[in-house]
C-alpha cells in the first residue's frame, strides 16, 4: 500500500488498504467537504489529482462533474479509491 499527500495545508495519511479519497482525506483532516456524506450526489468533496494512477471515472462521477472538469484533473473525492500513491489538492 502507499501514502497520500494531501496539498491545501500539507496533509498525509497512510493507505493501509483500497479505500476512497474522502476517507482517506478526513482521516488526514485535510478539509475535504462532503455535504451528501459521500453519497456522490454533491459533487462538493472535490479534489485536484496532482499524481497518482487512479482509477477510471464512475459514469455517476461524469453524470455529476462532468468530462470537461474530469479531464482538467478533477475527482469527487467520495467515488474514487485509491490503493497506491497518490497526491492530491484539496478545494473547500
Ligand atoms: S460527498 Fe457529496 S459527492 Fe462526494
Amino acid at each position: 500500500m502507499g501514502n497520500i499527500k494531501f496539498y491545501k495545508e500539507p496533509k498525509e495519511a497512510e493507505i493501509r488498504r483500497k479505500t476512497t479519497l474522502l476517507r482517506l482525506a478526513h482521516e488526514a483532516d485535510a478539509g475535504v467537504k462532503a455535504p451528501c456524506a459521500g453519497r456522490g450526489v454533491c459533487g462538493k468533496c472535490l479534489i485536484k489529482v496532482k499524481s497518482g494512477d487512479l482509477p477510471e471515472p464512475s459514469e455517476q462521477e461524469i453524470k455529476v462533474l462532468g468530462e470537461e472538469k474530469i479531464k482538467e484533473g478533477y475527482r469527487m473525492s467520495c467515488l474514487v479509491e485509491v490503493d497506491e500513491d497518490c497526491e492530491v489538492e484539496v478545494y473547500v
